[in-house]
């Protein structure tokens, strides 16, 4: 049975209409992430956005629960239902329907599409709700429906939002399967299995805890997608069906071990994990040190823990990912599209993770075996700092051990560290965005109207004077400097990464920089004369801005190249747009070959050749999003926006200074292209006359290097250069090996203790059979190292121990038989003494 499709078929039968799943990460600041059904239409049933026609809907929602009000992460893998990442079912009703028909609904679907049987089914419902109990009444009897209070029957999507008394419908698994002291109705056991809430929406808490009434009371219903599987496929956990069981069965696979339900918790926390890592990937989260990054990250580090638990000593999440888009890829076909990005993404991942994992189990082992009562917050907190474990990774790590970590000491220790980051962030000059005096200066003004896309000159009046430390003054002095205001400013104010502008006021005065606070616009002016407030004055961009303007328009093509040949993955990360250079950071897993970055400069100069003129709209965020202009993941838009498109082959949200025409920009090059963080890559480049300046440095370096070589192809030369010097290397060894060895001869032994270049061992051997009697000793420094090699033949001493003690001095080690010994060295500078001790030794053992 396709339960997804049957369910969203039941109710478009009833009239809803069926809406896609939302995004995981909500249009939300107070939710981490989509955690039930009812996110996407929070503000409908709050009144905020009109009910839509008809004012019923149903959908199949993906969902996340691994922080916030709700979060099963604690519990995965150690129950039979509980998940990070699952699908909720739902049906929707704004004001339209209330709780008689949604109880007749669901008591429809679930016996006569489901089949479920009636003797099976228990209902719960709120103790003050005598409404919805005498609705069931009709359907069950009354010994299997349940009154439970606020804790049980009271949803609330989080702190603050829609929230409502709430109706839940039970399956149950049978006493014969589930008997702990918990499984009985409202207990925390497995038997019975809560599968539908039915929440009566009519209420919405505000940030002080208060209630007020919903405008119209409306229902939300959420249906746990996996529950009704695993009961469908006659399966007790969710894990055991058929969403899951191929994942547990390549976990088997990769760690050669057999899965048994009572000790399998870690394939079921790898098997939960996995599904919320490829999501969150596939739509756009990356792994980070905050925020919803975060989340991400520990949740794969807590699988690749749990796959340590199984003995898999090397990255292997990547290796379940080809399954979970067998499983889901049908129903989520991006799944698909972003595969071989999320592997590459994953797999870096936990080659990062596991270059600390050991060390990191190691110190957590060290300090379990002193710990009495409670785990160290300084150990948990060197955990997190240095080893990358997450806290909730080590929390869950003690878990079968019964043991808590000092939290408050690892949260005291993490706002020490968080005081030291903001310190140094404050250091930085930009404190003076939190200074609460400057913003009352500034709200004043409220307003100062930006006028230079259309104009590079102004006559404006000022508005304002600040000295250095942002003090209102009424003038400021010749050959001064500190911060004017204009009321229409020309100068464009550093922001999306485009530099501030500079110019001129009355043509002596410099601006330096132009900078936003506030929204307002200020420039940094260093004054020639006195300027005063009220002032009229001539405001003049300088001519940097046309190259601003080309290096910026070409940010605009790279992005459109590097989603076209990299794919639609790559999502902006950073960019700085300056005079002489551009910068952008994006999302991408690993670093881009020749052949990429040839394809991608010729893609940006071929739009160039072209041209392209450019167009730019106002309108709302929605109309931008839907015209497929590029918005930025996360950044916050206006609700009108200003849409930039350059023909066919760009268009994007940006409110930067731009060409009129692409065919300004002229010329694009790739300077370099290098790595930022995980999976982040950046590409800097140049335009226009910086690429002539860049290919006449180049030129310059070649006529050099021919004037050194004395030669028109300096490729020739060089190779050249390299057989003489590998002809003349040869040459000198050669001639230090057939070098005559000097021999001294003590009592009738002959004695050799030398440097010696070249194969020591075969002149050892050479030696030994020109000689009766010999004790021979060379040294050869190669690459920074000494080869000590040792040769006796008839004579009282061992070979291996005279190595040993010569290596003891070099700061090495060695040995080998009596009559032949190698040992090598590190400490070259004590060579000298290294064979004056060599010699010495050998002759007290002769003589
Ligand atoms: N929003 C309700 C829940 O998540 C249906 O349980």
């Amino acid at each position: 049975m396709d339960i997804r499709a049957e369910f969203l078929n039941f109710f478009k039968n009833k009239k809803h209409e069926i809406v896609p799943s939302s995004p995981l990460v909500p249009n939300d600041d107070t939710l981490l992430f989509t955690n039930a059904g009812m996110v996407p239409f929070k503000d409908i049933f709050t009144g905020l956005v009109p009910a839509p026609t008809p004012p019923i809907r149903t959908s199949c929602q993906t969902c996340i629960r691994a922080g916030g009000k709700h979060n099963d992460l604690d519990n995965v893998g150690y129950t039979a239902r509980h998940h990070t990442f699952f699908e909720m079912l739902g049906n929707f009703s704004f004001g339209a329907y209330f709780k008689k028909e949604v109880i007749g609904y669901a008591w429809e679907f679930i016996t006569e599409v489901l089949k479920l049987e009636k003797d099976k089914l228990y209902v719960t419902v709120h103790e003050k709700d005598n409404e919805a109990y005498e609705y069931w009444k009709q359907y069950v009897d009354e010994s299997r429906i349940y009154k439970f209070g606020d804790k049980d029957n009271f949803w609330q999507m989080g702190d603050t939002g829609p929230c409502g008394p709430c109706s839940e419908i039970f399956y149950d698994q049978g006493s014969e399967h589930f008997n702990t002291d918990e499984d009985y109705m409202g207990g925390d056991g497995d038997r019975f299995l809560e599968i539908w809430n039915l929440v009566f929406m009519q209420y919405e808490r505000s940030k002080d805890g208060k209630l007020s009434p919903l405008p119209k009371p409306s229902i939300d219903t959420g249906m746990g997608l996996e529950r009704v599987y695993a009961i469908k496929e006659g399966k007790f956990s969710n894990y055991d069906s058929s969403l899951f069981m191929p994942i547990i069965d390549k976990i088997e696979e990769i760690c050669g071990k057999k899965y048994e339900y009572a000790s399998g918790a870690s394939y079921r926390v790898i098997a939960d994990h996995i599904r919320s890592v490829v999501f969150l990937l596939a739509q756009g989260v990356n792994f980070d040190k905050e925020g919803r990054g975060y989340v991400l990250r520990r949740i794969l580090r807590r699988a690749v823990r749990h796959g340590y638990l199984l003995e898999i000593k090397k990255p292997f999440m990547y290796k379940l990912v080809d399954i979970v888009c067998k499983i889901m890829g049908e129903h989520y076909a991006y799944l698909n599209e972003k595969k071989d990005y999320t592997k590459e993404l994953i797999k870096l991942e936990e080659e990062r993770f596991f270059t600390t994992i050991a060390a990191g189990i190691e110190l957590f082992n060290e300090e379990l075996k002193n710990t009495k009562d409670i785990f160290s917050g300084e150990v948990a907190f060197k955990l997190y700092d240095t080893y990358g474990f997450p806290l909730d990774l080590t929390l869950d790590m003690l878990r079968d051990k019964n043991l808590n970590v000092d939290e408050d000491k690892f949260n005291e220790l993490m706002s020490e560290q968080r005081k030291r980051a903001k310190a140094s962030w404050k250091g930085s000059g930009d404190s003076v965005k939190e200074d609460g005096d400057f913003k009352k200066l500034l709200e004043k003004f409220k307003n100062n109207e930006f006028i230079g896309y259309e104009n590079k000159i102004s006559k404006s009046k000022i508005l304002a004077l600040l000295d250095n430390d942002f003090k209102q003054v009424d003038s400021l002095q010749a050959n001064e400097t500190g911060w004017i205001m204009l009321d229409k400013t020309p100068f464009y104010a550093q922001s999306g990464g485009q530099c501030g502008d500079t110019g001129t006021i009355n043509s002596s005065s410099k601006i330096l920089d132009t900078k936003k606070f506030f929204g307002l616009n200020l420039s940094n002016v260093q004054t020639k004369e006195i300027l005063k407030a009220g002032d009229i004055v001539k405001a003049e961009v300088s001519d940097t801005r046309d190259m601003i303007a080309r290096h910026h328009s070409a940010t605009h093509l790279l992005h459109s190249a590097l989603r076209t040949i990299l794919g639609e993955h790559v999502t902006q990360a950073g960019s700085s747009v300056e005079a002489d250079k551009l910068r952008f950071d994006f999302s991408h897993p690993k670093a881009l070959s020749k052949e990429e970055i040839q394809k991608i400069e010729s893609f940006v100069n071929s739009a160039i050749s072209k041209g392209a003129a450019a167009k730019t709209e106002i309108m709302s965020i929605e109309d931008a999003k839907k015209s497929g202009a590029i918005a930025l993941f996360g950044e916050k838009y206006d609700s009108n926006v200003r849409v930039l498109s350059f023909g066919d082959v760009s268009k994007e949200l940006c409110g930067g200074t731009h060409v009129k025409n692409i065919s300004e920009i002229g010329a694009f090059l790739i300077t370099k292209e290098s790595g930022v963080s995980a999976g982040v890559r950046r590409i800097e480049g140049i335009c226009s006359l910086e690429v002539v300046k860049f290919a006449n440095s180049l030129k310059e370096q070649i006529f050099k290097i021919n004037d050194e070589l004395k030669s028109k192809d300096p490729l020739i030369s060089i190779q050249k250069l390299k057989e003489e010097i590998k002809t003349l290397e040869k040459e000198l060894r050669d001639r230090s090996s057939s070098k005559p060895i000097e021999l001294s001869d003590i009592n009738g032994t002959k004695v050799a203790v030398a440097e010696f270049e070249g194969d020591i061992k075969s002149k050892i051997d050479e030696l030994k059979n020109q000689y009766d009697k010999i004790v021979i000793v060379f040294f050869n420094v190669v690459d920074e190292k000494i080869q000590i090699a040792a040769g006796v033949k008839n004579a009282p001493i061992k070979a291996g121990v005279l190595v040993k003690n010569i290596a003891k001095i070099l700061g090495g080690g060695g040995g080998g038989r009596d009559d032949f010994a190698t040992a090598g060295g590190k400490d070259i500078s004590k060579l000298n003494e290294a064979m004056d001790s060599t010699k010495k030794e050998i002759e007290e053992q002769l003589i």
